[in-house]
């Protein structure tokens, strides 16, 4: 077999996982064109997880805490390897999540148009575009860890608390956790504490480590480890290579899971691997034609 297959068949399902979630965006902007974007993971972030998604060996089971429009949890769904994603968020009115946030990050939203609606009511409608990924997506009006929702309120005493599942390893299926609910330094500890608790070889990968929120994100990180009776490791995923900006991303993870991550971060950085990424990363980028012609291309 010619040696550049696996690279190309990599690479096609890369593509394959991003212009869905692609199409996923473009949907929340054709049903709520006024809604923030910048609240998700970026594309290098999807990029990381995909990879992370396509190198690791085992089925996994997707804890997508801090649920907002869905675009993780379908990104997720995406996923052959996921079997199934449950995606947790207090739900909070749309309006008072974005007040919330804009009184600290600069950001001006015609509140307006969101009246009534709450945040899993806009998952809820550009999931029910996706039938297959749609079936994969549970959505829970919860918390997991943290009964703290939003950095200006209060903690609520009421809100339900989504079981975390207990995976054990010998069932071939794994838990995936990714941590983007409230991003404070307690918010975080108390997140994966609650994951790993029952879980100790889960994998936990965190948004925002960098930029306004990551330093709040970091401690909670520090904190966890810290007061952790087991040992736990921290991964920064550092800037990929030219043309990419850094990932907004880390992972935590127990000695008990370090061996499927240390194989996963040393491909990462591995040159063959990388070009892999940074190939799909200018493929999903590139002009609408020129993305036509060349992913016929990878994924023939
Ligand atoms: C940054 S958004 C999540 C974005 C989403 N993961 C994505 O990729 O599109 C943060 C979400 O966390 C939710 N949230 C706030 N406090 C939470 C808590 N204690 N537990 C879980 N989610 C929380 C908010 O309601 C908001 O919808």
């Amino acid at each position: 077999m010619d040696s550049t297959w696996p690279l190309i068949k990599d690479v096609g399902g890369l593509l394959k996982r991003l212009k869905r979630l692609y199409e996923y965006e473009d949907t929340i902007t054709r049903l709520f064109p006024t809604l923030p974007e910048q609240w998700s993971f970026s594309r290098v972030d999807a990029l990381v997880l995909g990879y992370f998604f396509q190198t690791y060996s085992r089925k996994t089971v997707v804890l997508d805490i801090g649920t907002f429009a869905g675009r993780s949890s379908f990104y997720f769904a995406t996923q052959p390897k996921v079997l199934k994603v449950i995606s947790v968020d207090p739900n909070p009115l749309v309006t008072d999540e974005i007040e919330d946030i804009s009184m600290l990050v600069d950001l001006s939203v015609d509140l307006e148009s969101f009246q009534d609606l709450r945040v899993l009511d806009l998952a809820r409608a550009a999931l029910a575009e996706f039938a297959d990924e749609r079936q994969k997506v549970q959505l829970h009006a919860g918390v997991v860890g943290s009964r703290q929702v939003g950095i200006q309120r209060d903690f609520l005493e009421s809100v339900d608390e989504v079981e975390v599942p207990v995976l054990e390893p010998s069932d071939d299926v794994s838990l995936v956790a990714f941590v983007d609910g409230l991003h404070t330094k307690e918010g975080v500890q108390a997140d994966l504490e609650a994951i790993f608790k029952r879980n100790p070889q889960a994998i936990a990968f965190l948004h925002d480590c960098r930029g306004y929120w990551g330093p709040f994100v970091q401690a909670g990180v520090a904190n966890f480890i810290e007061s952790s009776r087991k040992k736990y490791n921290f991964h920064l995923f550092e800037h990929l290579g030219p043309g990419l900006e850094a990932p907004n991303l880390g992972i935590v993870y127990s000695d008990l899971g370090a061996v499927e991550v240390n194989n996963f971060l040393l491909k990462l950085q591995h040159p063959l691997h990388l070009s892999k990424l940074v190939l799909a990363f200018g493929v999903s980028t590139a002009s609408h034609k020129l993305q036509r012609i060349l992913r016929k291309a990878f994924t023939a």
